[in-house]
């Protein structure tokens, strides 16, 4: 599924960076490795992305 529109990648992609990293994300990190850099532009993304990576981050053991 196509996750951000406007800098076209998809869920998957951010999902393959996440576990690449492996500890916690944050969300503009994962958006601009996954964007190349570039910055969002509608925003409309970002919910569904932010759940994504509440999620992720949610599965990692911290420490
Ligand atoms: S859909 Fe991601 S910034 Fe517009």
């Amino acid at each position: 599924m196509i996750l951000c529109v406007c800098n076209a990648f998809s869920d998957k992609k951010a999902k393959a960076h996440m576990q690449e990293k492996g500890g916690r994300c944050s969300v503009s990190e994962v958006y601009s490795a996954c964007s190349g850099g570039q910055s969002p532009n509608c925003c409309q993304c970002l919910e569904t992305l932010k759940d994504m990576v509440k999620t992720h981050n949610g599965t990692v053991v911290s420490g």
